[in-house]
């Protein structure tokens, strides 16, 4: 079952505050950088990387399972459309959206080759999917300071700022269970869709990865979508403007 974010929307935006010291949102900008058109962002939450976007003159569509974190979306981003969806099954047709976003969203997937998959689906040949999530920091001398903080400071933050002390000891353990860098990357490159290229960055330290997925081009005569991973591209970087 997916997990419940409606019990700490009201403190969710402020915790992150806190928990990243301001970070969050600076991770947010990169990500977004060089987007432009018609986004989707999907597990889009309290809105933060729905603003983001439209900063950018972006056209946002959000869509999340928890209505109440939509609620407080709505008041970020008056206009844009907001939908209760499940990204297992977007609402969409395929190859609708220029871009598609997902902010800390994918670790939380029940399955997550679906969710990725559907991502794909609605993503335009051509177009981009940009994923952050948060990681395990590979650095010996980082990881016991980040152990120390996740499994100690975090869960006494979310209990004395949420009252929920259970919801911030999910949180590094779902960090710790999901798949990161390059292993994360396969599973997009076993995708049912073609993949033109990926890359990820590490930022600040790799608590945090940015992954850049591009969606092939469509070439006329060939099919877009194909069920054969091994001919899909391998990971390699993405010359684009996020890697200046
Ligand atoms: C950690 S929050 C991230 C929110 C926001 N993207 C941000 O940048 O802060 C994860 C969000 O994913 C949503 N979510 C989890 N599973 C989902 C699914 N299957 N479909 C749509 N949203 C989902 C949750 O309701 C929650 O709002």
């Amino acid at each position: 079952m997916a997990y419940d974010f409606s019990t700490i929307a009201c403190t969710y935006d402020r915790l992150n505050r806190i928990m990243t010291f301001g970070l969050d949102r600076c991770w947010r900008k990169r990500a977004v950088k060089g987007l432009h058109g018609n986004v989707l962002d999907v597990a889009c939450g309290t809105g933060d990387m729905m603003v983001e976007l439209m900063k950018q003159g972006c056209s946002v569509t959000g869509v999340d399972i928890s209505e109440e974190m939509l609620d407080i979306a709505r008041l970020k981003v008056k206009g844009e459309r907001l939908m209760l969806a499940d990204v297992e099954s977007l609402p969409f047709e395929d190859n609708t959206f220029d871009a598609v976003t997902c902010a800390f969203g994918v670790r939380n997937f029940v399955h997550l080759e679906q969710g990725l998959s559907e991502m794909l689906r609605v993503l335009k040949p051509g177009g981009t999917m940009v994923i952050l999530e948060l990681a395990t920091p590979d650095s010996p001398i980082i990881r016991p300071f980040y152990n120390f903080y996740t499994k100690h400071i975090i869960p006494w933050l979310g209990s004395r700022i949420a009252g929920n002390r259970e919801a911030y000891i999910y949180l590094p353990e779902s960090i710790e269970r999901f798949p990161k860098g390059d292993d994360f990357l396969k599973v997009i490159l076993n995708s049912q869709f073609s993949i033109l290229s990926c890359c990820q960055q590490r930022l600040t330290f790799g608590v945090c990865r940015l992954y850049i997925i591009n969606k092939e081009v469509a070439v006329p005569g060939r099919p877009l979508c194909h069920i054969n991973p091994k001919t899909v591209a391998k990971v390699r970087p993405f010359p684009g403007p996020h890697n200046t």
